[in-house]
């Protein structure tokens, strides 16, 4: 498949993996890009800079297809020295970023500068045509089904992406309950050029996962996440287990009132890192999709990739043609 998102990356097929915290290492990045995706390196998964020039150059020696940074922009007192990851990004000759959380607007010049193409992650329309006019290259177009943070606007994608074709110039890829061929071909039907993929990359032979996250993967259907920080306006969509049991009580029991200090010791990274590393399913909360109930294998991710484009033709080639045939 040729799209503007292949065009713009230089890639083979139009699948995106998004960043994900504790998970996007260089193992999982090179082994998407060696399939023919977008690997994309978690910047503030690295405790520095200089760790983020290490797993560049680590994933350079893994892959010689081009790959991606994350860069998460969090709402903090404590931010971290974002300007020195950049540098690490541009030295490391990193061609792609993936920017999410706040608009990357005060770090466009550099990065512009650099040539790195940037897709900006937004679960609005508004703050879709925002990343355009500040120069954006895509779009990641992240729907209420996603894991992670959906935002505060709970617009699913059969709504969202829609919307976005009616607005956007810029191509965009759909992400948020995306999983296989039917995904992709649905998804480039309602106007995304590609799609983006957290969860169902989480569950792959390359994924530095505990293996107990990955049968999780496998054994949830699509009734088991839940939303948990809405009360703070930090939403999550995580799996449920006795973790986010608590947090959903605390935050019944104080409603509005809920601060960041009352549920910090189940969403803390040092506890996330102990469900995903270690497989200690209820020690927090950890970010999951409802596409959690379209995951039933733990492939590589080249039979993932593979079996993804291989069934996205033949759905369009056998499927939807066969439909216009029978007419
Ligand atoms: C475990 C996990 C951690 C994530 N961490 C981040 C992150 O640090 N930064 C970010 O921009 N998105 C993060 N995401 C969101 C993904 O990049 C992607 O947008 C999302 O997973 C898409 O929805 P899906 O899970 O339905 O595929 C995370 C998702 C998961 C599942």
């Amino acid at each position: 498949m040729k799209t503007r998102i292949t065009e713009l990356f230089g890639i083979k097929h139009p699948i995106i993996q998004g960043g994900m915290h504790y998970v996007g290492y260089a193992s999982l990045a090179a082994a998407v890009s060696n399939a023919g995706g977008l690997g994309i390196i978690t910047a503030l998964t690295q405790p520095t800079p200089e760790d983020l020039a290490k797993e560049i150059a680590k994933c350079r020696e893994l892959t010689d297809k081009p790959f991606g940074v994350n860069l998460t922009f969090l709402p903090s007192f404590n931010a971290p020295p974002y300007p020195e990851f950049i540098q690490a990004i541009v030295e490391g000759g990193v061609r792609a970023v993936e920017t999410a959380g706040r608009s990357p607007e005060e770090h466009m010049p550099a990065l512009k500068a650099a040539g790195v193409k940037v897709i900006h992650k937004c679960t609005s329309v508004r703050h879709s045509l925002k990343a355009e006019r500040i120069g954006c290259d895509a779009v990641s177009v992240d729907g209420f089904e996603c894991g992670g943070h959906p935002g505060e606007d709970d617009v699913p994608n059969m709504i969202l992406l829609p919307r976005a074709a009616e607005e956007l110039k810029i191509p965009f890829v759909a992400s948020g309950g995306m999983a296989d061929g039917r995904s992709l071909v649905a998804a480039m039907a309602l106007g995304a050029e590609g799609m983006n993929m957290g969860t169902r990359f989480m569950a792959t032979v390359e994924a530095p996962v505990h293996d107990n996250v990955k049968q999780a993967l496998v054994e949830a259907d699509e009734l088991q996440t839940r939303l948990i920080m809405r009360p703070l306006r930090n939403t999550e969509r995580v799996l449920t287990n006795a973790a986010v049991e608590r947090i959903i009580e605390v935050e019944r029991e104080k409603g509005a009132a809920t601060t960041i200090a009352d549920v910090r010791e189940y969403v803390v990274g040092a506890q996330n890192r102990r469900v995903l590393h270690e497989g200690v399913m209820d020690a927090a909360a950890w970010s999951c999709g409802m596409v959690a109930g379209l995951i039933h294998d733990v492939p590589t991710c080249q039979e993932l990739i593979d079996r993804i484009m291989s069934e996205a033709e033949a759905i369009i080639r056998k499927r939807l043609e066969g439909f216009l045939a029978a007419a």
